[in-house]
């Protein structure tokens, strides 16, 4: 079934309703009404052993593998990263307070983020938080004087602009030297980073970090991001005497939407990245450092699904049929913002439908909101129920109000369990800040 190579925890019950985890969708539908986010938890919690095996199996145990929790941040999944023994990247106040109030260990929280407030940076010294990774000469500076202020010196990690080009979107796109992330290489911002930060008691470099975009399908762009920090650390070793233990690659593994795209196994990457960070560490005669990687999409993504229910069908002759669903921009804003692309199918399952491009279009007052521009769906109807498939990341987190439409809840599926993790916002939390 194509379906299981989006969404591996995907199936189809005997009466014919697709299912996920076991769950009916039909189902859960009729108990939590749509849109519904739908999310497997199985499918996270092997995402995540997916990683640390292959990280084992390749480079040993001195690495973490820190999930991107912008994909998905809310407690429960904070949660299940704890018991899986993953460590998590913040990038706000926002992420740091709902980590630490699921109970988050903070000793295994990375803080990231180009323009870290005062107070945000004052948050993760109050804290304790593991490492900062500071992205620019501003922040080094105020970090070092809040630091100060406590009689702290902070191990910090440096957010390294490497000047790699991933093929991807552009707007997620990052280690260019065209970039708002980190310091560049190439120009000497960074040896300028360390040139200051050398003269400041309240940081100590021990780590370089780079993210060099999202959605990557190969594993080459991640082993030459990896070789250029290792040069780099040779290069300050050499010129300042520095000893970094910490090589951080980020994240941007990517995942399959759809049926012609082709991700490599995580496998693959970190024996590419692994080989690569022991062979500039035997000819640069440096020992291994600790390895972190940032995956985001690659744990949560393929997990979940949202379901809709159609609403109108407008078939205009020879142009396009819009087929109009109760969500949208509101839930889902990969389409109006990169014209990401996404499978489709009904929750009536029908293998042998003959599928017909449709615009699938969501219910906000803006051309734009389409989940869809072309999509081949099975023939819908109104009232029908539909599934777009691995919408696990980067979809609750970017939801949004848009029209006052409430957000849509989080339902977990756990071994043909299912339960809220997130509720549904109701009209009254449209006006809960409105004086
Ligand atoms: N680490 C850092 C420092 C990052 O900036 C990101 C993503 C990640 C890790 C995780 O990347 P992932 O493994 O999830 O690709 N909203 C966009 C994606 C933006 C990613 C931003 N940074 C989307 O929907 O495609």
């Amino acid at each position: 079934m194509l379906e299981q190579t989006i969404m591996p925890a995907i199936g189809v019950a005997g009466n014919g309703n697709l299912t996920l985890g076991g769950c009916d969708l039909n189902d859960i539908v009729n108990e939590y009404g749509t849109p519904v986010y739908v999310m497997d938890e199985e499918t996270i919690v092997k995402n995540c052993r997916a990683f640390q095996n292959a990280l084992v199996k390749h480079y040993g145990d001195n690495f973490t593998v820190a999930y991107a929790s912008k994909a998905l941040a809310c407690m429960e999944i904070y949660r299940i990263m704890a018991r899986e023994n993953m460590g998590i990247d913040v990038v706000s106040g926002g992420e740091l307070h709902t980590a630490l109030a699921s109970g988050f260990p903070v000793d295994r929280i990375y803080f990231h983020g180009n323009n870290k407030t005062p107070e945000e940076i004052d948050f993760g010294l109050t804290v304790g938080i593991h490492r900062f990774v500071v992205d620019n000469l501003e922040e080094l500076h105020l970090l070092n004087k809040l630091a100060c202020k406590r009689r702290l010196c902070v191990d910090i990690a440096v957010r390294i602009r490497p000047g790699t080009e991933a093929q991807t979107h552009e707007f997620v796109q990052t280690g260019q030297l065209d970039s708002k992330f980190g310091v560049a290489i190439i120009n000497g911002e960074a040896d300028e980073f360390v040139n200051q930060a050398l003269l400041l008691d309240g940081v100590n470099i021990v780590g370089v970090h780079c993210h060099i975009g999202s959605q990557i399908f190969e594993p080459e762009p991640f082993a030459e991001a990896v070789t250029k920090l290792m040069e780099l650390c040779r290069n300050w070793r050499d010129k300042y005497g520095i000893v970094i233990n910490e090589v951080n690659i980020g994240g941007g593994f990517g995942i399959k939407y759809i049926e012609s795209q082709d991700p490599r196994d995580i496998d693959e990457v970190a024996r590419a990245t692994a080989a690569a960070v022991k062979q500039c560490a035997l000819t640069f005669d440096f020992p291994l450092p600790h390895l972190v990687l940032e995956p985001g999409r690659a744990i949560v993504g393929n997990a979940g699904l949202t379901l809709y229910t159609v609403g109108s069908v407008k078939e205009i002759p020879d142009v396009r049929t819009y087929v109009s669903v109760d969500g949208g921009m509101t839930d889902n804003l990969r389409y109006a913002l990169y014209q990401a692309k996404f499978h489709a199918v009904p929750v009536r399952y029908r293998s042998n439908d003959i599928r017909k491009p449709v615009a699938l279009a969501g219910r906000c007052c803006e051309s734009g909101d389409l989940l869809a521009k072309s999509i081949d769906l099975s023939p819908v109807k109104a009232y029908d129920r539909i599934a777009v498939l691995a919408t696990g990341a980067y979809n609750y987190a970017m939801a949004n109000n848009y029209n006052r439409v409430p957000r849509p809840p989080i339902v977990m599926i756990n071994d043909g369990q299912s339960r809220v993790i997130v509720r549904r916002e109701s009209y009254h939390d449209m006006c809960k800040n409105d004086m």
